[in-house]
Order: structure tokens, then C-alpha cells, then sequence
């Protein structure tokens, strides 16, 4: 895959060639699912982030994933990929096209029994979910707009000593500096804004903010387990 550099991106362009030179792989499934990603324009994970997320989910060794935002299923396969052969992931998706290539992708990446992909909207369908369905690991990569509106459902539905992934909070650096905002982004900047000081007083959770890839923050929540 060749490697385009965003200049707005919240990482020089020499380090992130720098990391992308050391975490290369050799899954020709995932390639073809980035190749496939790159030319249609489906927002994947950027590959900082995808190993982060692998080795999250290796250290965590979670029984259940909950993942908002699936596109082609390609984190999904990642996270079944680095997740123990019990571990479950119900994976969200609003786009009905992307629903029917992420289970494609799945079954023919052998996890149709692991993954289930969900068409629905995340924010109606979080609320769905009984509080006895407790997730280990939840990823959030879907709207970033509605990441504040998702966040009291995430917690309820979290294992306690379990982790919320959250990308792209920094988005490319506007979160950060007024300097960097594009005026049609405001609205998200500002819900963006928000979010991070929603996890940072969130007074169940302990968080961590990341300048990797796009911004990922992660939160572990507090308490005996
Ligand atoms: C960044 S992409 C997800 C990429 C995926 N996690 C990966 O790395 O392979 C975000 C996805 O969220 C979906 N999405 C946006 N709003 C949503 C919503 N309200 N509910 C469920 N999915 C949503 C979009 O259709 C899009 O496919």
C-alpha cells in the first residue's frame, strides 16, 4: 500500500514513516482489505492505531468486544485476529453497503462465528442493550459527532477493569488549537472538545490521550472487578 502524507496530520510526516516502516505485516488479507479501503475511500484505522488496537486486545485478552463504526470489517478481523478463539465481537454499522461487505470480508476471513456485524444506528442501539451484557473492550471509530452521546451507554455496558478505545479525538489537531479548526468542522471539534473532558472527569474511568494516528484515548474503568 503506498503511503500518502497528511500534512494536517497531528504527526510529523518523517515519524510516521518512521512507525509504518517498523509495523509492517504480512497478512495478505488485511493488505487486500487496505488496498481495497484506499482505493474506495473507506475510513480504516491507520496503521499506528491497528497495532495499538492488536496489542490492546492481546494484553486485555477480552471474552467480549463491542466495536461502534465496522465500514468493511477491517478491525474487527484485526481485533478477532488478537482476541483468545472464545472472545466474541458485535460489531455496529449504519451503511447498509458496508453491513453487506463487512460480513462478506468476515466470512471470508474465516470469523463469521466470532464477529456479528449489526446494521443499525449505534446511538439508537447502545440504549438496546441489557446491563447484564457487559463488553471487556469497547472501540468507538464511528461518528465523532455522537461519540458525546454514546459515552454514559459505553460505561454502563463496560466490565469494570475493561477499556474504551476511542480514535480520532484529536482530529487532526483541531481538537487541540483554534488554529487548526476548518470552519465547516466546528460542530465536531467542539462535541470533539467535549468528549475528551467527559472521559477526563468521568469519575468511573481513568484516561489516557494519545497523539498516535488520529488521537486515540484510552480509558480503563475503575473499580474492583
Ligand atoms: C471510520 S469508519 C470505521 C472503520 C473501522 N472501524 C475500521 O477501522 O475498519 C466509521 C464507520 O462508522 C459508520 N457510522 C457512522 N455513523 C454511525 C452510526 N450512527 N451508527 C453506526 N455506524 C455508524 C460509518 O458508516 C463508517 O462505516
Amino acid at each position: 500500500m503506498s503511503i500518502e502524507y497528511d500534512l494536517n496530520a497531528i504527526v510529523p510526516p518523517y515519524i510516521t514513516e518512521y512507525l509504518r516502516e517498523k509495523i509492517t505485516h504480512n497478512d495478505e488479507f488485511l493488505h487486500g482489505l487496505e488496498d481495497y479501503a484506499e482505493k474506495n475511500s473507506v475510513p480504516i484505522v491507520e496503521p499506528e492505531t491497528a497495532r495499538f488496537l492488536s496489542v490492546a486486545c492481546r494484553m486485555t485478552r477480552p471474552k467480549k468486544i463491542l466495536e461502534v463504526g465496522c465500514a468493511i470489517g477491517y478491525s474487527a478481523i484485526l481485533m478477532a485476529q488478537a482476541t483468545p478463539d472464545d472472545c466474541k465481537i458485535t460489531t455496529l454499522e449504519c451503511n447498509v453497503e458496508m453491513v453487506a461487505l463487512a460480513r462478506e470480508n468476515i466470512k471470508n476471513a474465516g470469523y463469521s462465528e466470532k464477529i456479528s456485524v449489526i446494521e443499525a444506528d449505534a446511538k439508537d442501539y447502545l440504549s438496546y442493550i441489557d446491563d447484564d451484557e457487559v463488553f471487556d473492550v469497547i472501540f468507538l471509530d464511528g461518528p465523532k459527532a455522537h461519540y458525546i452521546y454514546m459515552l454514559d451507554e459505553c460505561v454502563r455496558l463496560l466490565k469494570k477493569g475493561g477499556v474504551i478505545i476511542s480514535d480520532n479525538v484529536l482530529y487532526k489537531g483541531m481538537t487541540a488549537d483554534d488554529n487548526h479548526v476548518v470552519r465547516r468542522k466546528i460542530t465536531i471539534v467542539k462535541r470533539l472538545r467535549r468528549y475528551i473532558d467527559m472521559l477526563m472527569e468521568h469519575p468511573e474511568l481513568e484516561t489516557s490521550l494519545l497523539p498516535l494516528g488520529d488521537g486515540v484515548t484510552i480509558s480503563v474503568k475503575k473499580g474492583k472487578q
